[in-house]
């Protein structure tokens, strides 16, 4: 069924259920009625009929209802759906910082909460609020005409000051809910950062600590809940109160009527039963304020998420990148994170098609900052990088990215099987092909030593392999993508010198065509490359091949000495 046919039943079994309740009372008045001064043969079918009508009502209001929520439930669990999936989606679309920066286990928490905020909403605002005026309306009409105007004045108030009374008191507890959210948040953030860091703990002995911390925001939460419990017990008495007084004064105005003869016995049930069944979904309107309050503010924090608009965008009609030879150039490049640091100054060079060219330089110089900038995870701040001519900001990202293949400085795995893991280079990949890179990576030896094989589950974030076999699942994966330009990032640097050879052996023969840059620390690995950038602080301090900067004897001449007196 469509949602709008789907909305259209909902509305009319709402409208149905809502009409049978109003009827209930009335049915019960007249079986109450019909034992003052009726007949015998009156005492008897008539109220055998109504009570069997009573009974058949109350089923049915109750039914039509049931009915309706599950005629409308599709609406409602679709909407969350595709909201939790556009939130999703929109996180993978946001800049690395923010995600270097966030707290997995406090958004996904926020996700949660707001969906189903909005199935709150959309479930209740269309189904209590609206349905309860509407029963609100009926039954004064029914008092005023049935009785007289005190009955329907008595209501009005009552409901009048049950709902004022409500609405204030919710708003004053919204920051006890507010806070006890936000340190919810907290200690499931705190509690996932420290579960993902299980070894650092028992490196540094921290259980205890890790454990007081954690204590001490289950305590702020805890008291948080204390308070958020306590206002509701204010909130939910002060409703009781005024709908006992209510109740009180229309039961005395209804008993003065019997006494006077003006109504009868079943009048006075029957405003009893109209009374406490408007006070049902009125009792609930109290809860539901509240809630709607909450998930207001629940909803609003996620679409905080959906605001953040990525720093990283593609222009309107961006091509996608042509990239017949993969040439790079990168011309004055400034860039910095953070406004108070630049970390490239004025960077120049360029990379031939099929070129090798090897970047190296001290820790923390900007070399892993140079592929974040050519994979386009920040723009430069000044300056342009282009690839075949085509300025890296005028394209479209999805384009670009796949023409680049990285084996980063520190690989993450997903949970899931070896196999699992190299094929997300190329999901579509044949066994076959999946097996030649699982070969080129040197990781078949490995594979076939362990009793599970490629089925081997890595662990949470790739905890259960070691550093060597993270990093050749991570080059048969780049390797099985097969992009036109290979950027490795100290890609080698967990390898013994022997698996590095040949896994730099297998690299040579494949990015033969292809343009390849290589980030190292360890030069030996490097001296048959085309070209080798020195980098320093962001800056370009020499270039040339192994031997043309041994001859120069500069920085890179002081760095090979070096680490040949401390391999040697
Ligand atoms: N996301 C970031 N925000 C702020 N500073 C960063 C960020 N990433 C890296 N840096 C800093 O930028 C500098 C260069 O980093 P990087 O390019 O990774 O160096 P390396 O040459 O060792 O690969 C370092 O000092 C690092 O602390
Ligand atoms: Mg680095």
């Amino acid at each position: 069924m469509i949602h709008k046919i789907r909305v259209i039943v909902a509305m009319a079994l709402l409208v149905g259920a809502k009409g049978v309740a109003i009827i209930i009372p009335w049915t019960f008045k007249q079986v109450v009625d019909a034992f003052e001064g009726g007949s015998p043969e009156q005492l008897l079918v008539i109220p055998v009929g109504f009570v069997l009508l009573y009974g058949g009502l109350r089923f049915g209001s109750v039914f039509l209802g049931e009915l309706r929520d599950a005629v409308f439930s599709r609406v409602t669990e679709s909407a969350m759906r595709k909201v939790g999936l556009e939130v999703f989606a929109h996180l993978h679309q946001l800049e690395l910082d923010f995600h270097l920066s966030r707290q997995t286990g406090g958004i996904s928490r926020d996700i949660d909460r707001g969906t189903n905020g909005i199935n709150f909403m959309m479930r209740f605002m269309v189904f209590n609020i609206l349905p309860t005026i509407l029963e609100l309306i009926l039954v004064m009409l029914i008092l005023l005409f049935a009785f007289n105007v005190w009955f329907s004045a008595v209501t009005l108030v009552c409901v009048v000051a049950y709902v004022i009374f409500s609405i204030k008191t919710t708003e004053w507890r919204t920051r006890f809910v507010k806070e006890a959210n936000r340190l919810d948040s907290k200690s499931s953030t705190r509690a996932v950062d420290s579960l993902l860091n299980y070894e650092t703990v028992k490196y540094f002995n921290n259980e205890a600590f890790e454990a007081e911390h954690y204590n001490d925001n289950l305590k702020a939460w805890e008291q948080a809940r204390v308070d958020n419990r306590l206002s509701l017990a204010l909130l939910n008495s002060g409703q009781a109160l005024i709908i006992g007084l209510g109740v009180t004064a229309l039961m005395y105005l209804a008993a003065k009527g019997v006494a006077e003869e003006t109504m009868t016995i079943g009048d006075l049930v029957m405003v009893n039963m109209y009374l406490l069944q408007l006070f049902i979904p009125l009792n609930a309107l109290g809860f539901i304020y509240r809630e709607i309050r909450r998930a207001l503010s629940d909803v609003e924090n996620m679409f905080g998420l959906l605001k953040r608009k990525p720093t990283v965008q593609d222009l309107d009609n961006a091509p996608n990148i042509q990239v017949p030879n993969a040439e790079i150039e990168f011309t004055e490049v400034n860039f910095s994170y953070q406004d108070k640091r630049q970390i490239l100054n004025q960077l120049s060079f360029k990379v031939a098609a099929g070129e090798k060219v090897a970047i190296v330089g001290p820790s923390g110089s900007g070399k892993s900052t140079i592929g974040r900038l050519l994979f386009r995870f920040y723009d430069v701040d000044s300056g342009s990088i282009t690839i075949d001519g085509q300025d890296l900001r005028n394209v479209q990202q999805l384009s670009l990215r796949q023409a680049i293949g990285v084996v980063p400085q520190d690989t993450v795995l997903f949970n899931d099987t070896i196999w699992n893991n190299v094929a997300y280079g190329c999901p579509e990949a044949s066994d076959e092909i999946i097996w030649q890179a699982i070969d080129r990576a040197s990781l078949r030896n490995f594979v076939e030593s362990i009793p599970d094989g490629v089925e081997t589950i890595v662990g949470e974030r790739g905890l259960k392999v070691s550093g060597g076999e993270k990093q050749r699942i991570a080059i048969a994966r780049v390797l099985l993508k097969n992009p036109e330009i290979l950027l490795f990032d100290e890609a080698t640097s967990a390898l013994d010198s022997e698996s590095e050879r040949s896994i730099l052996k297998a690299l040579a023969k494949i990015s033969t065509n292809k343009t390849t840059l290589v980030i190292t620390h360890r030069l030996s690995t490097i001296v048959d490359a085309d070209r080798i950038l020195v980098i320093d602080n962001g800056a370009l301090v020499e270039q040339g091949n192994h031997q043309e900067l041994l001859a120069q004897n500069g920085h890179y001449a002081r760095l090979w000495q070096m680490q040949q007196t401390s391999s040697g």
